[in-house]
Parts: structure tokens; sequence; C-alpha cells
């Protein structure tokens, strides 16, 4: 890690944090990403850090192969799914398209609108009680919504003004520097992809909300994808940000918005 620290310093801007619209954003992610892995497959970034490392590739099969950790916290969320009601609630009845939709940039509201979001909403709608953000229910669930989208690629539109605002926003927090060591996002996620940071080959930011919520074996569970967003937060030593609140679901519009046209996938599992 201090390596990193210490080399990140005096790195330009490679791929710029100006306001620019998504297929542009996107274009530069992937060029720069083509210039440093020239052999990685766009479709393959749905494969994170086993894009680019062959060593752990070989494990993470191994592991699909067989009967993957996540499995039956993936088939409890389908059962929860029905048990909590969600299949009553408008904008979840659907949960293929549900996936597809979210996150949205809502008018009325003039916030992005994240598929965990609408889970809480329904959950309290349904029950009267409140879903954590993070892990356990909330996670296998939406899980198990995301599996009824595997194979449909990631589409999340920019096109209003107000829209382009909120991108903006999660945009610049990806770029921007923060914590004790100074770090952005994008320091370890698109500059430093590919090398090492302490035991960790650091994972390219292309395809990084593919695959989400996540089976981790460090947590021994899974983990939505803002739970894994305080986990990096931590690791930089900067404030914590609560899961869910509108820093973090700008954060995940524009994060998502970059994995665009990339696949869904069902394979959730990660070191
Ligand atoms: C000091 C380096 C560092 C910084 C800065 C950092 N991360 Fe990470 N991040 C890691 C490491 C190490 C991992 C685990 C290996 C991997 O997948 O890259 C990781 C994993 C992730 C993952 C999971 C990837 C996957 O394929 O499942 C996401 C998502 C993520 N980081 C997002 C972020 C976001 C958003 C920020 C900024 C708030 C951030 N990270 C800042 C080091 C960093």
């Amino acid at each position: 890690m201090k390596k990193i620290i210490t080399t990140v310093v005096g790195i330009g801007f490679l791929v710029g944090a100006a306001s620019a619209d998504v297929a542009s954003d996107q274009k530069a992610f992937i060029d720069h990403f083509k210039s440093i892995q020239p052999n990685v497959e766009f479709a393959d970034y749905t494969n994170g850090v086993y894009a680019y490392d062959a060593g752990s590739r070989d494990q993470f099969e191994e592991i699909l192969d067989g009967i993957p950790p996540y499995e039956d916290a993936v088939e409890k969320g389908g059962l929860e799914f029905v048990k909590f009601g969600f299949n009553k609630c408008d904008a979840l009845k659907d949960p293929a398209a549900a996936r597809v939709k979210h996150p949205y940039f809502d008018e009325a509201t003039q916030k992005v609108v994240t598929l965990e979001g609408v889970m809480k909403a329904c959950y309290l709608k349904q029950t009267g009680k409140k879903l954590g953000s993070k892990k356990g229910k909330i996670a296998r669930m939406s899980a198990w919504i995301s599996d009824q989208a595997a194979g449909e690629k990631v589409n999340v539109k920019v096109d209003t003004a107000g829209a382009q605002a909120a991108y903006d926003e999660g945009k610049a927090f990806f770029y921007g520097k923060r914590g004790q060591f100074n770090m952005s996002c994008a320091d370890c996620h698109v500059y430093y992809a590919g090398k090492k940071a302490r035991a960790d080959i650091l994972s390219p930011a292309l395809g990084h909300t593919t695959h989400v919520p996540m089976y981790r074996a460090k947590w021994g569970g899974m983990g939505t994808l803002q739970r894994r967003y305080g986990g990096c937060l931590k690791n930089m030593r900067a404030k914590p940000i609560s899961a869910q609140s509108e820093t973090m679901n700008n954060l995940e519009y524009f994060h998502q918005a970059m994995s665009n046209d990339l696949e869904i996938t069902a394979d959730r599992y990660r070191k």
C-alpha cells in the first residue's frame, strides 16, 4: 500500500474529471484500460481483477465450477423476496427489469434512485420495519434480483440537466482526493489498476458494478456495492459516509454508468 501511495503522487489526470457525457467518459475509460491491458476483451471486464491476473483467475473458475459459496444465500434471497412481499411493490414486481432500470435519476425528487433504495422503501411499506443497506437480507435479495437479469446489459441513462448534475457529482467524488493518504478511487482503480497494493491486485473500475451484490471471502458473506464503497473509504482512511446517502448514490450513478453495455453477471465471487 505504501508503495502505491508514494508513487501515485505526481500522476496527472489521464482520464479527466471535467463534465462530459457518459459515452465520452466511458470511451476515455476503455481507451485507458486498453492501453494498460491490450489483450483483455471488453466483455471480460465483468470479472474484475480476474480479467487481469491469470493466477487468481484459475482459483476463481474453480470456485465457480464447484458450488459457489453464495449459492445458498441467493436462493434464500429469492424466498425472502416473496416472503416480504417485494412482488407486490410496483418498482420490484419485475425483478429483471428493476435491476436494469436502476440506478436512475428521478425528475420528481431530483435524486438518484438505487435498487437498494427502492428495496428499503418496499420493505418498510410491507413490514413496517427498516431494512439495512449493506449486508444480510438486502444483499441476499438484491443478488437474487440481479440474477434474474443475468445476461442483460448495464444501461444507465443520463439524459437531463438534473441527471447530469448528479452524475458530475458522483464523478467528482470518484476522482477527488480524500482521507489520510490523500487518494482517490481513480488512483487505485484507474491509474493503478493491474498493479499490486499489498497482497491485492487492483481491479479496473470498468465492470465494477456488473456482479453486485458480491460475495467476499474476506466478509464470509454477501455485501452490496455500497458496502464495498465503505470498505474502500475505510482503507483510504477517509471519513465514513452512510450507505444510500445522496453522496454514495451519486457515486454509484457515475460508477454504474461506466459499466454500461457490459453484461450483468451472476458470478459474484470476490476474494
Ligand atoms: C488504496 C487503493 C484503493 C482505493 C483508493 C480504493 N480502492 Fe476499491 N479496492 C481496493 C482493493 C485492494 C480492492 C480489492 C481488490 C480489487 O478488486 O481491486 C478494492 C475493491 C473494490 C471494489 C470491488 C471490485 C470487484 O470487482 O468486486 C469496488 C467496487 C471498489 N473497490 C470501489 C472503490 C471506490 C468507489 C473507491 C473510492 C471511494 C475505491 N474503491 C478506492 C483498493 C482501493
